[in-house]
Order: structure tokens, then C-alpha cells, then sequence
């Protein structure tokens, strides 16, 4: 067996997941979702830490057995640390700790965001540095410059809603179960774009979504006034327009971001980077920019252990471990 071997936990949000490393190769990703957060429309922190707490040990037992890795053969135990729910965390630190405590193992904190930028380094392509990555999902929408596994800096960022926020929210105005932005990703790939939403002005490299929000709930409000059936008779247009409205905002920053720093290596991440008005659009623009572009396997690009324990094994080589007084928290700096 390669070493180092570490033993990753992800509890940030409404995932719990678990994977194993061994010699910089992921053997395997185990993630459980919470789908109990559907019927309240969005995640509520304190359900999620609840179940966190139900699925964390079966999930761990799980990935060490499909890694069939016993746990004797663990060297590290790695957590994330932040960003995230406060609570949820809570759940993945405190596993982790008691975890290594008993085995006498040492800790890694692993920056969340972070890993979903090196979830890249898991399978080939890799990037080559420095590269842009734009890391969008249900909590955060950011272009970082990345010069290296451990020198990142944030370019921009929503100043509000993130990318995932603003399909959730507008899917939600349309009648889309939570989370809405794969089912608006399915019913736009069945639709036009033929309705305008206003592209906002936001300076610098950071987004802004609230707006858009705005303007989809007044259009429908004053659409649904005539014609009841409006939303029913027009929903595939109705979101392949908001999805292309929304991907606009995330390819021309991006654009905007390459051309100003003169890097054509490109990346995306995050639960949003599934969507397929963006992976198209992207494809298109790499053309005509010349860009070359990365986007992770499906399971590396929503939240997944696998990231952790990537991130965790360059730590690992760096000798960068943590003591046990460590504590979660909801807000870290990339
Ligand atoms: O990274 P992720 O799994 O969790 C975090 O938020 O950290 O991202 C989840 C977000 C949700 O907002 C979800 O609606 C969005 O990613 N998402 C999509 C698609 N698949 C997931 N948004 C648009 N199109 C998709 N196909
Ligand atoms: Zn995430």
C-alpha cells in the first residue's frame, strides 16, 4: 500500500461524507445527503447537525470498508474545519478528534473551499499553476487565483446570493422542489431562452444574484396578472432563460478575470459546475479564448470527503497537523 494514509471526514453542510487516501490516490468517496431538508425548502442548520450526527459513524465505517482499509492502517485524520454550519461541523470536528484521540493519530484541518478547488488534483487532467478556478455552489461563488497548492487568492465574489442561491431561489418562485437548481437545469435543457433578465452591474470581479431574484419575481407576478397559467404554460422557457441569464454573470467575470490576469488555465468547482448551460457555455467560450478547461468528476464537484482527503494529503507531506484544542468555525478565509 502507497502512504500516507489518511482518513477524511466532510461535515460542512447537509453531506456527511467519508474517504480514504492512500500514496495521493483517492480509493474512495461515501456521502450521504440529507433529503429530509426538501420539505422545509432549503437546509435548516439544526436538522442538518442532528443528522449528521445519525450518519457520520456509518458513513466512516463504510468508506474505510469500500477503501478496504482497516482502521489500523490509518495514519491521519482529516476534518473540515470551515466554512460552514456551524452545528454541522461541530459534528465532523468533534468525530475527528475523538477519532484520533483513541487511535493516537494526528489531525489535519482542511479549509473547505480550498479542497474544492484541489478536488482537481484527484484524477486526471490536472491544472497546471497558476490557474483561475470559479468555485460556485449553494454557499459560495468565487474566482480564486491559484498559484500553487496552498497559495490561493480570492479575485471576487458575490457580494450576496451565491450562483447555487439564485437557482434554488428562482426555482423555488417557479414551484421547483429544494434543491431546484438541477431540476431547473433539466426543464431549461427543454426550453428557450426567449425571456431577458437584467444583467447586473457589479464592479470589480464580484456578482451579485439578489437582483436577479427580484427582477424573475416581479416578471411573473406581472406575466401570472393576465395569463394565470403563465408559470405552468411557460416553465422550460422560463428557466432556460434565468439558467442563461445566471451563466452569463458567471462567464463574463470569469472572462474578465483571464483576460485581466492573462491566465487561459481554467477551472470550475462546486455543486453549480454540474449544470449543463454552464459546462456548454464554457466549452464555447475555451474556444473562442483558448482557454483550457477542468471541471472535476460529478462527485468531486458537490460536497465530498474526496476533496478533504486530497487537500488534506498535501498537509500531510507539509507536516502541517493541529492539536486537539481545534474548534470548527462558520467563517475561514481561503
Ligand atoms: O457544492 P454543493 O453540493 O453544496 C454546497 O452548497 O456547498 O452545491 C449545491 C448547490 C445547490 O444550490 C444546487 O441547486 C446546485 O449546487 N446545483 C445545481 C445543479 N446541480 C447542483 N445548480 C444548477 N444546475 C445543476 N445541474
Ligand atoms: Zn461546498
Amino acid at each position: 500500500m502507497d502512504y500516507p494514509v489518511i482518513l477524511a471526514i466532510e461535515s460542512s453542510c447537509d453531506d456527511t461524507s467519508a474517504s480514504v487516501i492512500a500514496g495521493g490516490k483517492v480509493l474512495c468517496n461515501v456521502t450521504a445527503t440529507q433529503t429530509i431538508h426538501e420539505k422545509y425548502g432549503g437546509v435548516v442548520p439544526e436538522v442538518a447537525s442532528r443528522a449528521q450526527q445519525e450518519k457520520m459513524l456509518p458513513v466512516v465505517m463504510e468508506a474505510l470498508f469500500a477503501a478496504n482499509i482497516s482502521i489500523e492502517k490509518v495514519q491521519a485524520i482529516a476534518f473540515t474545519r470551515g466554512p460552514g454550519l456551524i452545528g454541522s461541523l461541530m459534528v465532523g470536528v468533534s468525530f475527528a478528534k475523538g477519532l484520533a484521540f483513541s487511535r493516537r493519530l494526528p489531525m489535519i484541518e482542511v479549509n473547505h473551499m480550498k479542497a474544492h478547488i484541489l478536488a482537481h488534483f484527484i484524477d486526471e487532467p490536472r491544472p497546471s499553476f497558476p490557474f483561475l478556478c470559479l468555485t460556485v455552489s449553494g454557499g459560495h461563488t468565487q474566482i480564486v487565483m491559484v498559484r500553487d497548492y496552498d497559495d490561493m487568492e480570492v479575485l471576487g465574489e458575490t457580494i450576496d446570493d451565491a450562483a447555487g442561491e439564485a437557482f434554488d431561489k428562482t426555482g423555488k418562485l417557479l414551484g421547483l422542489d429544494y434543491p431546484a437548481g438541477p431540476h431547473l437545469d433539466r426543464l431549461a435543457r427543454q426550453g428557450e431562452a426567449v425571456f431577458q433578465f437584467p444583467i447586473p452591474e457589479v464592479k470589480d470581479l464580484n456578482f451579485s444574484f439578489s437582483g436577479l431574484k427580484t427582477a424573475i419575481l416581479y416578471f411573473i407576478q406581472d406575466k401570472v396578472k393576465d395569463n394565470p397559467n403563465f408559470i405552468q404554460e411557460n416553465q422550460a422557457n422560463i428557466c432556460a432563460s434565468v439558467q442563461e441569464t445566471i451563466v452569463t454573470i458567471l462567464l463574463r467575470k470569469l472572462r474578465k478575470a483571464s483576460r485581466l490576469h492573462g491566465i487561459k488555465e481554467i477551472a470550475i468547482a462546486g455543486g453549480v459546475s454540474a449544470n449543463s448551460g454552464l459546462r456548454k457555455g464554457l466549452e464555447e467560450m475555451a474556444k473562442k479564448e483558448g482557454w483550457n478547461v477542468y471541471i472535476p468528476a460529478f462527485q468531486y464537484c458537490t460536497d465530498n470527503a474526496g476533496m478533504i482527503a486530497m487537500a488534506a494529503h498535501f498537509e500531510y507531506l507539509k507536516g502541517n497537523f493541529i492539536l486537539q484544542d481545534v474548534a470548527p468555525t462558520a467563517r475561514m478565509p481561503i
